[in-house]
Formats: structure tokens, sequence, C-alpha cells
């Protein structure tokens, strides 16, 4: 595996690789790998004949320096799980190479209107920096696909948006959630939840499958059963962010729709929990 901390490093392996003709699909991340990362990247291998995953804690994303500064990086336990997963670059920016004018510096890539909703709401600006890096490392490792989980459903549109929108010669491919025993979404923010917090973090995946029966069965005073379904998670002790039904493509849903997603976002303790779950009638 090799291990690139500027563009130009990354490049000389890419080039080759694609001279030979062969795909290259990107994982971005954050570190702190789990199962959930290392499903995409098992899902990367199938789909290219070479595999690049980036580690880079954006600051750009972070609407608070204390996130921030707390964030798990595991960069030894990374990269050892990363090589025996049989990835052919990592790579490794710092601060410095991704934004040498400075946080305030930088070019914003903004997706209007989604960037505004759910998380974004309570999140400012925190769209704009995943749109910034994604974008910049697109053009830095220059993939033929990249692959974003579906647990951050509201990213993946965006993601999508962006693509779209700017013309981005990229194929991206969204991959389903991996979740613990007890169904709670992989996260490397459920590391902050203490030990009588943690069985209660999976009271959000009951919700959104008890809203999921709720609109299989009929229903569809969205509304409602949105207030309901938060009603559940704020019993077992979580303070709900936004519990909202929408589109797939996060418009507003209408009562004619078969096809949803029911989205959450919950404080419990130190983390700020988010999950999704696609439905369809
Ligand atoms: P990070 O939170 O490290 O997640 C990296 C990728 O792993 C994202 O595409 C995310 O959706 C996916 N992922 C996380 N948990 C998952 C799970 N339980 N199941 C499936 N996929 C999961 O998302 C980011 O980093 C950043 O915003 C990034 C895109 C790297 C830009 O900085």
């Amino acid at each position: 595996m090799i291990c690139a901390e500027t563009p130009d490093a990354l490049r000389e392996a890419a080039d080759a690789w694609r001279r030979a003709g062969e795909r290259i699909a990107f994982v971005p991340t954050m570190g702190n790998l789990h199962a959930g990362h290392m499903a995409l990247v098992t899902r990367a291998r199938e789909l290219a004949a070479r595999v690049v995953v980036s580690i880079f804690v954006n600051p750009l994303q972070f609407d608070r320096a204390d996130d921030l500064a707390r964030y798990p990086r595991t960069l030894a336990d990374d990269e050892a799980r990363l090589r025996a997963a049989g990835v052919d670059a990592l790579y490794l920016p710092d601060e410095a190479t991704m934004y040498p004018q400075g946080r305030a510096g930088q070019t914003r890539v903004h997706v209007p209107v989604l960037s505004e909703l759910l998380c974004g709401a309570s999140r400012p600006g925190h769209f704009d920096g995943v749109a910034t890096v994604v974008c910049k490392l697109f053009h830095q490792v220059r993939p033929d696909l990249a692959l974003f989980g579906e647990k951050d459903w509201q990213q993946l549109v965006i993601i999508r948006k962006m693509v779209a929108d700017l013309d981005l010669p990229v194929e991206i491919v969204g991959v389903p959630t991996v979740r613990e025993a007890d169904g709670l979404a992989m996260s490397s923010r459920n590391g902050y939840l203490n030990a009588s917090e943690r069985p209660r973090a999976a009271a959000i995946h009951r919700a959104l499958r008890q809203g999921a029966d709720w609109l299989r069965a009929g229903e569809r005073d969205y509304e409602g059963i949105a207030a309901r379904l938060a009603r559940q998670i704020e019993a077992a002790g979580l303070r709900v962010d936004y519990l909202e039904i929408r589109r797939p493509d996060l418009g507003v849903a209408s009562r004619d729709d078969r096809d949803w997603v029911i989205l959450a976002a919950a404080w419990l303790g130190k983390a700020r929990l988010i999950d999704n779950l696609r439905v369809r009638a």
C-alpha cells in the first residue's frame, strides 16, 4: 500500500494505473475506521482494479471547535486495516496541503437548498465543508468512481447533486448502512457513548423500523408519524434534533408517494447520532 501525503505523490501512482487502463475507486473518510467504512472498501475492490482511501479530518465541516478537537484519530490501526483489506493507496493530506490559504481563504462549494435542511439546519456550514473537501479530493485523486455510505443519506444526495451540477466525471456509488447487532448504525461517534447510554442508542433504529411499518400499512400523516416516532426516541432518554419523512431525493413527500426515507438525528450524552431508513410500499 502506497502512503501519499501530497497530491503530487498520489498522482504519480494513480497516473501509472490510469495509463495501464485500470479503474480507480475512491473512498474518502475521516479515519477511525470501523466495519461501515470497510464495507465501502470491500465494495470498491469489487468495482475497480485499484482502490484509494483518504483519511482527512476536515476542519471545514466541523461547526464546533470542540467537536473537531476530540474527533477520534487512530491512524496506526486504520493503516493496518486498510493494508489488510488490500487497499492500493492511502492518501493522508494535512491541513496545509488541503487549505494552503487557510480556512477563511479557501474557495467553497455550496450546494443550495439541500445543504440547509435536516443536519444542515442544526450544523450551519457543515455541508459546504463536505462539498468543498470532496470536490477537492475528486480533483486530486481523479477516481472513476467514489463510494459513500447511505448512513449519511443527506451527504450522499448532496454529493450526487454537486457531481451533476459541476459535471464532475465521477460515478457515485451508495453503500448500505452497516449496523451493530441491536441495529445501531456504526459510527465513529458511537465511541462517545458510555455503558448506560450505549443500549439506549438503538432506540433510533427501532423507531425508524416502526415508522416503516406504519408507512407500509398505509398511514400517510407524515407529520403525525414523525411526532410519534420522536416521542418514542425521547422516551429512551435521547433528545431529538429532527425526525422527518421525505422522498429519497429529500423533496417533500406527498400522499401518493410509495418510496420514502425516514431521517433522524438525536443527542445522547455527548454524541449526536444520525440514522435513516429507506422505505418502499
Ligand atoms: P466519515 O464519517 O469518516 O465516513 C466516511 C464514509 O463512510 C462516508 O461515506 C460514510 O457515509 C461512510 N459510513 C460511515 N458509517 C457507515 C456505516 N455504518 N455504514 C456504511 N457506511 C458508513 O463522511 C465523512 O467521513 C466525511 O463527511 C467525508 C465524506 C470523508 C468528507 O470529509
